[in-house]
């Protein structure tokens, strides 16, 4: 068997890993135990470009238990959890690509060793698996029936194939399903970031003024919980409409540059480049903490803050000290990366659990439909976010209410007053 991982011999530990969070999935789990009876993947090849996680291996047993044959790789360089990847391959013999740290060509060569597979199925976070494949390994195209999008970057990138024309085969966004965006994009973003921030820093948040960069269901979430922390938090923003709800949601609200005088630390979440730069840079306070938990490492213009620096330094694990040609130093943590995955473990596994289901029950839904998709980007079909919804609720043992009869007559009349 194929794969490029760290070190095979850290799958101890990631076995007991993936054991410790596959025990806060149990929806995936319900679906994994079913799918190892019915087989609905078999002699399906797809090939998963996804963080590299416990989260992520419960979702590889569950493909695998419903008949796929699988290949994955990282859907970024600093995500990946070496020992999952080695448990992944020794236990489990699925070819995995991926290593915590690797260079920018490792990255894409890992790729092309997930399309070598030949899939039938992609499944994506970020879209560089569907991307590759539509420039460098066209010759492939044909073979592929559909694919699945995990997070809000990707089905930006893929809505503006399919408005160019370009994309080939019909993708479902799972990202926009309730049961992700609404949990996983708010509070496993709000968790992690929060948990990455600190584990790099080791600062305190309360007291602090912490500016969260875009109040997108992720913003929203990092606001959210760095409050809670104690944190006096400022939201930037481009959006009218969230800017106006970040006020009434009680934070500060004002321009980048204004707030880059102000901050203790800064974490992005817009999806676009270059939303922290040279200007920035130049007003912000000596020390300031800078980090990105957006898809892409392009929100803080890296190079400026190369360019602006006379030294850098390593300080602690994923946090790198600039000192500018002023003297100040200003901290960027993880490279730029996602700092929830490169400083800390990603989303816990209760809310990926959401996730990964949409992921399962979506590929199932492609393979098993009688007609193929015309070429799009599809929703999560409503049945299936209804579903996992009542399943979450029935496995935290939450009961609730259903509307009597006389309720839906009422909810269905129009001519019913006071
Ligand atoms: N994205 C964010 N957190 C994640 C996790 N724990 N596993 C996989 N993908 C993620």
């Amino acid at each position: 068997m194929e794969f490029d991982i760290k070190d095979t011999k850290l799958a101890k530990q990631g076995k007991l890993r993936v054991e410790w969070a596959k025990q806060s999935m149990p929806v995936l789990e319900r679906i994994r135990a079913r799918f190892s009876k019915e087989k609905p993947l078999r002699s399906v090849r797809l090939g998963a470009c996804l963080h590299v996680t416990t989260e992520t291996a419960a979702l590889m047993h569950t493909l695998k238990a419903g008949g796929a044959k699988l290949r994955l790789c990282a859907s970024n360089p600093l995500s990946t959890q070496d020992d999952v990847a080695a448990s992944l391959v020794k236990h489990d013999r699925i070819p995995v690509f991926a290593i915590k740290g690797e260079n920018n060509r490792t990255y894409y060569n890992h790729i092309d060793a997930v399309i070598d597979l030949k899939p039938m199925y992609t499944m994506d976070d970020g879209a560089d698996l569907i991307s590759t494949l539509h420039s460098k390994r066209k010759e492939l195209l044909g073979l592929v029936r559909g694919g699945t999008e995990e997070t809000t970057t990707g089905i930006i990138r893929l809505r503006s194939m399919a408005a160019a024309g370009v994309l080939k085969y019909p993708i479902i966004a799972v990202n926009d399903a309730n049961t992700k965006h609404l949990f996983d994009n708010r509070y496993g973003t709000g968790q992690s970031t929060i948990d990455g921030i600190i584990r790099a820093t080791n600062r305190l948040l309360a007291g602090s003024r912490f500016v969260v960069c875009g109040y997108g269901w992720c913003g929203r979430g990092v606001a959210m919980r760095a409050r809670g922390m104690g944190a006096n938090v400022i939201v930037t923003e481009v959006d009218p409409l969230r800017a106006l709800e970040a006020v009434m949601d009680g934070f500060s609200v004002m321009p980048v540059k204004k707030a880059a005088e102000v901050g203790d630390v800064f974490c992005t979440l817009t999806g676009d480049v270059n939303v922290i730069s040279k200007p920035h840079f130049k007003v912000m306070k000596d020390g300031a903490i800078v980090c990105n938990s957006g898809h892409f490492n392009v929100e803080i213009d890296l190079p400026a803050l190369e360019s602006s620096a006379k030294s850098k330094r390593q300080i602690r694990p994923f946090t790198t000290e600039y000192v500018l040609k002023s003297g100040k130093r200003i901290n960027l943590l993880g490279d730029g990366r996602l700092i929830n995955l490169a400083a800390a473990e990603g989303h816990p596994p209760s809310v990926m659990d959401m996730s990964f289901a949409n992921q399962a029950l979506c590929i199932e839904y492609m393979v098993t439909r009688k007609k193929t998709l015309p070429v799009e980007v599809y929703p999560v079909p409503t049945a299936i976010d209804k579903l996992i919804a009542k399943e979450k609720l029935a496995a935290m043992d939450i009961a609730i209410d259903t509307l009597t009869r006389e309720q839906k007559k009422y909810l269905a009349s129009w001519d019913m007053g006071t």
